[in-house]
């Protein structure tokens, strides 16, 4: 499975080749992409949100993500993600002929 990564407001992109298993905070860590993560991956933070374009690539919002951003927000962006609560999902009718299926992210700058 393939990452595409925006880099916000900057011309810089990354496409990454990741591992489903890992949250998307992890697979960009693995990568070198920076990306803030100030509670290392505990939910709690929040600087390692990013804005998802492909949300059907990926495991539904969680309760905790739901919470953390309505004690925040006064909207629900579906987009807005927590980068280290947010894992791929693989659907198999999805991958193209190069078993590969190519997901899109935007981060901001760090
Ligand atoms: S790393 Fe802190 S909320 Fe994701």
């Amino acid at each position: 499975m393939k990452l595409q990564v925006e880099i916000e407001n900057t011309n810089r992109f990354y496409e990454l080749k990741v591992n489903p298993n890992l949250s998307l905070l992890e697979n960009l860590l693995r990568h070198k992409i920076p990306i803030g993560h100030s509670c290392g991956g505990q939910g709690t933070c929040g600087t390692c949100q990013i804005t998802v374009k492909t949300p059907e690539l990926f495991q539904p919002i969680t309760d905790w993500e739901i919470s953390f951003f309505q004690e925040r927000y006064t909207q629900l962006n579906p987009e807005r993600r927590l980068s280290c609560q947010t894992f791929f999902q693989m659907f198999q009718n999805r991958l193209n002929h190069n078993n590969s299926v190519l997901a899109h992210i935007i981060i901001p700058p760090w």
